[in-house]
């Protein structure tokens, strides 16, 4: 059977002005997921959006809002980001002291959990929360800006997160520096979402963003040995 990409571009490099038409431009232009990267200027240096303006562009599309939370403590909002309509929730494990409490509180809220690892955290941080999670968002970047240089040490990472899963229907989702150079590495290590922001808002109009998706799920496909659709 074929296996599918999914392709998340991150609103981070979207033009805030105009989010919503973004948003629905992007989803035309092929997005499966919308990433929507919060930030809070202490967990990460640099701050972005919140639950109002979720809420404010989950009109525009029917497509998986996929929420990353770069915030601590995150627990607090987690109730909040459920009601702006996110579809997947995800906390950072160096965030908070207790993980697998804000995976149970997440997924108490009938949302799909995740947990993310920054470049330089190990992976045996989460064995024990497997059961627990939907999504496994492995950061190739250090959190907080869009468009920095892709970190190769975590490929190895990736490797060892998908031998970890076994066979749990997780995702294990890429996040910084994504390009169609990068994302077959990622690809043919086990990761399945892709996320890029700076990839595939760069042109800054729909038929950019189709070539720029294009590219990457590709560049996806032929790591995979499929071709591309
Ligand atoms: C970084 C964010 C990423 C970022 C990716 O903290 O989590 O989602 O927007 O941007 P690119 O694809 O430009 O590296
Ligand atoms: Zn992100």
């Amino acid at each position: 059977m074929k296996r599918q990409t999914i392709i998340a571009p991150s609103v981070l490099s979207a033009d805030f002005s105009r989010l919503g038409d973004e948003v629905e431009a992007v989803v035309q232009a092929g997005a499966d997921w919308i990433h929507l990267d919060v930030m809070d200027g202490h967990f990460v240096p640099n701050i972005t959006f919140g639950p109002p303006v979720i809420k404010a562009i989950r009109n525009r599309t029917d497509a998986v809002f996929d929420c990353h939370l770069m915030i601590a403590p995150a627990d607090p909002y987690l109730g909040a980001f459920a009601e702006a309509g996110c579809d997947f929730i995800t906390v950072h494990a160096e965030a908070g002291p207790h993980l697998d409490r804000s995976l149970q509180a997440i997924r108490a809220l009938g949302k799909k959990a995740g947990v993310s690892l920054n470049p330089s955290t190990p992976e045996s941080v989460i064995e024990y929360v497997l059961d627990r999670v939907d999504l496994i968002l492995l950061m190739t970047v250090n959190p907080g800006f869009g468009g920095q240089a892709f970190i190769p040490a975590v490929v190895e990472k990736v490797r060892r997160v998908k031998a970890m899963i076994g066979n749990r229907p997780i995702h294990i989702e890429i996040d910084g520096g994504v390009t169609p150079v990068t994302a077959p590495l990622v690809v043919a290590a086990g990761a399945d979402v892709l996320v890029a922001g700076s990839a595939i808002f760069k042109g800054g109009d729909k038929a950019a963003y189709t070539d720029n998706i294009r590219a990457i799920r590709a560049a996806a496909d032929a790591a995979l040995g499929q071709k591309a659709a």
